[in-house]
């Protein structure tokens, strides 16, 4: 689909959440913590959380199913899986996804940006369809922080729940609605230290006893990362939207990554666009890392805050630093049902 007048377009979606759900005052029966705490400083009610046994591939296996029938479609050229909680260090989970899936040979590989990774693999499988490498592609962002967080650390159990979401794209016309444009990536790997988990990976490996327990465990500077989160976000989808040809005033909505209520206020602000335009789902799923984008997307065409034909920017910052953004027109897309007590409003 190289050429002038090409795009990816975002032709299905499709979301998922485990059925276990964590109140703030579940968590306070066992953290120095409490409901209203977690509410005023991040907006979170509750969160959903696998049980021990399940793994991310399985909420991706489930969002992925939920896109490929919004798309109609039964298989697609490529599985982008954006995660930074694999089934596993080694191999990839999207292979695995995309066998569950029944979808065959299929090129499928994992992308990791932490909470910006949704916007990362929506970038890769979109320069695979530029390329002319395939025609569809499955981007599915799916993660379970619960299994990597301190159970004794208040502040990282009360923001991070488990879910998983996914978007078909498809080789199409860049005048059509649901064509992805404006995409704007970035990256501060000299801030890596503020969001990291230590052990694991081949500088402290998580065999033997080499590894520290708590080094084990997702850690977070909560008022750094605060900062540079509003920061990166307001610039990137400026980014977006000056490259889309639309001025901030002419967005009707923006999905931003579900980080903290109060960082979706402060980029409003800092845009100076009424934070009514700004879709928030994060009092009933916390963030869910790489799924937070495309769940904020299926909630939003369920509760009608997200019509056909509005101009959107998408937008994620996280670990890595990093962050990105972009821009589409809505497509009409018919939005299987996500576990419906997850959008219960009370
Ligand atoms: N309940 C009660 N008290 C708490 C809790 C809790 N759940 N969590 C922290 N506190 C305490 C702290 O211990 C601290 O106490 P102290 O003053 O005695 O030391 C106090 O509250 C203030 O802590 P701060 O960290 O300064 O609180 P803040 O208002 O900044 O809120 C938060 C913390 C919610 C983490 C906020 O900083 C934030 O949202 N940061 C950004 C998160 C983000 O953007 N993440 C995106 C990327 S994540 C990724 O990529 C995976």
């Amino acid at each position: 689909m190289s050429g002038p007048g090409r795009a990816a377009v975002v032709t299905g979606l499709g979301a998922w959440l485990p059925p276990r759900v964590v109140t703030n005052d579940d968590l306070a029966v066992h953290l120095d913590t409490s409901d209203e705490w977690i509410r005023t400083r991040t907006g979170i009610r509750r969160r959903h959380v696998i049980e021990p046994g399940e793994a991310t591939g399985d909420l991706a296996v489930e969002a992925g199913r939920r896109a490929l029938k919004s798309a109609g479609a039964e298989t697609a050229d490529v599985v982008v899986l954006a995660t930074s909680t694999p089934d596993q260090p080694c191999p990839a989970t999207a292979p695995a996804v995309a066998a569950r899936l029944g979808m065959g040979a299929v090129a499928a590989f994992d992308v990791a940006a932490v909470c910006t990774g949704f916007v990362y693999a929506l970038g890769a499988g979109a320069g695979l369809l530029a390329s002319g490498f395939a025609r569809s592609a499955l981007v599915i962002g799916a993660d379970t922080f619960s299994t990597i967080l301190d159970p004794g650390d208040r502040t990282t159990r009360a923001i991070f729940g488990d879910g998983a979401g996914a978007v078909y794209l498809t080789a199409g016309d860049a005048a059509e609605p649901g064509a992805l444009h404006g995409l704007s990536l970035g990256s501060d790997g000299e801030h890596s230290r503020l969001i990291e988990v230590r052990a694991g990976g081949s500088r402290q490996r998580s065999t033997g006893l080499s590894a520290e327990v708590a080094d084990t465990y997702f850690t977070m500077q909560g008022r750094p990362v605060f900062a540079r989160a509003v920061r990166h976000m307001a610039a990137s989808v400026r980014t977006s939207a000056a490259e889309s040809g639309w001025d901030l005033g002419d967005v009707d909505t923006f999905v931003l990554h579900q980080a903290n209520a109060r960082i979706l206020a402060a980029v409003a602000a800092q845009l100076d666009v009424p934070a009514e335009r700004f879709v928030s789902n994060i009092d009933r799923v916390g963030n869910t890392v790489a799924a937070s984008i495309p769940l904020a997307l299926a909630d939003a065409c369920h509760s009608g805050a997200l019509v056909p034909g509005a101009r959107v920017v998408l937008g994620g910052f996280g670990g890595g630093l990093t962050w990105g953004s972009a821009a589409l027109v809505w497509p009409d897309l018919e939005v299987p049902q996500v576990r419906a007590a997850a959008w219960a409003t009370s």
